[in-house]
């Protein structure tokens, strides 16, 4: 699998670490930034995983970033794609070339809270629930069959500052848990929806819930 990310790169550091397990059933082969110098890429490079920088501002359109990120993607053998804080919209053609095999996280309990910000408006909207989760990307943004999803509460004190690390540090245990399901074929998916047959031993993989 490949991951693709434009930042700090903690989900991919989870990641990375998920993979030491030898029993881990997916290999990182290619970290890609479209942005130079993204602190993902050295953490990358400490593990000993091949990166590349593609640059969407070096492309006349997003097409032509895509079908370059694709191949690269490709001629690395991914076969599996996570993006973890990549900052870009993909489009219904790269979507289409990963088909169910191009997951992401996001920040906030979808559907509610898809697009930025999402502790800010978790906070403003005043809900005691918010979270993270992962789901295969449709071209819609934010908005795909939910593989799995990890609530924190929202305490009394709270601001932007201490929700996001309460709801990254679940994020990091999320992520591989959900990467692990797919890689294994486990996931199947239905129209909008995902689903883990047989696998009800599994659901706890999909779940993490506060304790009250
Ligand atoms: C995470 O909060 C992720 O959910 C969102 O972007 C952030 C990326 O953080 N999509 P990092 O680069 O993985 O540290």
């Amino acid at each position: 699998m490949a991951v693709v990310i434009s930042g700090r790169g903690s989900n991919l550091q989870a990641l990375i670490d998920a993979g030491a397990d030898p029993t881990y059933p997916a290999k990182i082969v290619l970290v890609v930034s479209n942005v130079p110098g993204a602190a993902g890429l050295d953490r990358a490079a400490a593990a000993g995983i091949a990166t590349a920088t593609i640059d969407h501002r070096d492309f006349a359109h997003r097409d032509a970033f895509e079908t370059a990120l694709s191949a690269a993607l490709s001629k690395a053998g991914a076969e599996i794609v996570c993006m973890a804080g990549f900052m870009r919209i993909v489009g219904p053609a790269f979507v289409t070339r990963w088909s169910d095999r191009l997951l992401n996280i996001h920040p906030s309990l979808l559907p509610v809270f898809p697009g930025l910000h999402t502790h800010a408006r978790a906070l403003a909207a005043g809900v005691k629930l918010h979270g993270c989760t992962v789901h295969f990307v449709r071209p819609e943004l934010d908005n795909g069959p939910i593989i799995g999803q990890a609530a924190v509460p929202v305490l009394p004190g709270d601001d932007e500052a201490s929700l996001a690390a309460r709801v990254l540090k679940v994020e990091h245990q999320l992520y591989p848990r959900c990467l692990r399901l797919v890689a294994e074929g486990r996931v199947m998916v239905e129209e909008r929806v995902a689903t883990l047959p047989g696998g009800d031993a599994e659901t706890g993989a999909q779940l993490i819930n506060p304790s009250l």
